[in-house]
C-alpha cells in the first residue's frame, strides 16, 4: 500500500481523488490550516514530517479571469507549488501527479491538440500551469502531468451547478458562448483514471515506469460547444426531473461576452497516449454528464 498525500483535496478534482486514492494507499489531505500551499519553505518541512510514495497536487488558482489580477497567488500555486513539488518528489523518490489544462494552447490548430503540439497560452492561468509544467519537466523527478479540460463534478462551483442554480428563477435567455470548443470531463473520471494508472505503475519494473513517466491528455470523449454543453445540461436536467422546464439558451461569441482573460476557441485534446500507454478511454461527455446529474438527484433526495 502507498503514502499518498493529497493536496487540494477541498476541491472538485480533490473530493473525487479523496475517496478513490484508498484504493491505492493511506491518503493524507492537509487542509489550509495545517499547510500553507504559497510558502514553500513551509511545504518543504511538512514533508520532511509526512515523506510519501505519491504526491497528488489537485491545488490550483483555477479562477481564470481573477487570476489576471492576482498573478501573484496565481504564480505562487500554479507555478511555484508544483516546483517545490517536484523537488521534494525528487528527493524523497516520490511520484507526483499534477494537473494541467487545455488553456496552455492557443487555441488556433483546427485539431485536437496531441501533448508534443506548441504550447502558447493566452492568459496568465494557461501561463502559470505551463511554467507549472516546465518546472516539473526538468526537475527530474519521476511524474504524470495530466492535462484536462472543462471540469465540473456535482458539488462546488463550476458550469454544471452554475447553470442549475441559476436556472429555475432565470426570466432572461442564457446567453452562452457557441465559439470555443471541448470537452467537459467530470473530475470522477479523472480521478478513477489517476488509480488506474497508479495501480498499474506500482505493478511496472523501475526501467518500465521511469519509461511512462510524462505529460498526457485526458478528456472525456467527443467535444460540444459551451452553448451545446448548457443545452443538453438543461435537457437532462428536466429528464432528470431536477428542473420543470428546459431554460432558454441563446449562441454568442466569446468577442461579445468580454471577459478579462482570452480563452482557447479549439480546447480539443487528443487521448491516443494515454490509451495506448495506460489503456485509458474515457466515455463520452454525453455519458459522464447524465452519471453526474444522476448523482446530484441522489444528493438532492437524500438532502445531502
Ligand atoms: N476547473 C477546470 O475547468 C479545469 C480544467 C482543466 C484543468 N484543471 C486543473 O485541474 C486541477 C483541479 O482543478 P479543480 O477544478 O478541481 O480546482 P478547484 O475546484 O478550484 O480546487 C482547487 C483546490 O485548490 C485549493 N486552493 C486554492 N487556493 C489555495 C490556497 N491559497 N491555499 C491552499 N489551497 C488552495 C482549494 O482549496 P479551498 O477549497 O480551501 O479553496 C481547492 O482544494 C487544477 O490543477 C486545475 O488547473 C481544471
Amino acid at each position: 500500500m502507498l503514502t499518498i498525500v493529497l493536496l487540494g483535496a477541498t476541491g472538485q478534482l480533490g473530493q473525487a481523488l479523496t475517496e478513490d486514492l484508498t484504493a491505492l494507499g493511506t491518503v493524507l489531505t492537509p487542509n489550509r490550516q495545517e499547510l500553507d500551499l504559497t510558502d514553500s519553505t513551509a511545504v518543504q518541512q511538512w514533508f520532511l514530517q509526512h515523506p510519501a510514495d505519491l504526491i497528488v497536487n489537485a491545488a490550483a488558482m483555477t479562477d481564470v479571469d481573477g487570476a489576471e489580477r492576482n498573478s501573484v497567488l496565481c504564480e505562487q500555486l500554479n507555478h511555484q507549488l508544483p516546483a517545490t513539488l517536484a523537488t521534494i518528489a525528487k528527493e524523497q523518490h516520490s511520484w507526483l501527479c499534477h494537473f494541467s489544462t487545455d488553456y496552455v494552447f492557443d487555441g488556433k490548430k483546427t485539431e485536437p491538440y496531441v501533448e508534443t503540439d506548441e504550447t502558447d497560452p493566452r492568459q496568465q492561468y494557461g501561463r502559470s500551469k505551463l511554467a507549472g509544467e516546465h518546472a516539473i519537466i526538468s526537475s527530474g523527478c519521476r511524474y504524470v502531468i495530466l492535462r484536462t479540460s472543462w471540469l465540473y463534478s456535482h458539488s462546488g462551483r463550476n458550469f454544471l451547478t452554475t447553470m442549475l442554480s441559476l436556472a429555475p428563477n432565470r426570466q432572461e435567455p442564457f446567453l452562452v458562448v457557441d465559439d470555443q470548443v471541448g470537452a467537459p470531463t467530470s473530475a470522477t473520471a479523472v480521478a478513477d483514471a489517476v488509480v488506474s494508472i497508479f495501480s498499474q505503475i506500482v505493478a511496472m519494473s523501475q526501467e518500465q515506469a521511469r519509461a511512462v513517466s510524462g505529460i498526457y491528455h485526458l478528456t472525456a470523449a467527443g467535444e460540444c460547444s459551451w452553448y451545446e454543453f448548457a443545452n443538453t445540461i438543461f435537457y437532462y436536467a428536466v429528464d432528470e426531473g431536477l428542473l420543470e422546464q428546459q431554460p432558454e439558451v441563446l449562441p454568442t461569441d466569446s468577442l461579445s461576452l468580454n471577459r478579462a482573460a482570452k480563452r482557447p476557441a479549439n480546447s480539443r485534446l487528443n487521448n491516443q497516449k494515454i490509451q495506448k500507454t495506460f489503456g485509458i478511454e474515457l466515455t463520452a461527455w454525453q455519458h459522464q454528464l447524465a452519471d453526474c446529474l444522476q448523482l446530484i438527484k441522489k444528493h438532492t433526495e437524500t438532502g445531502k
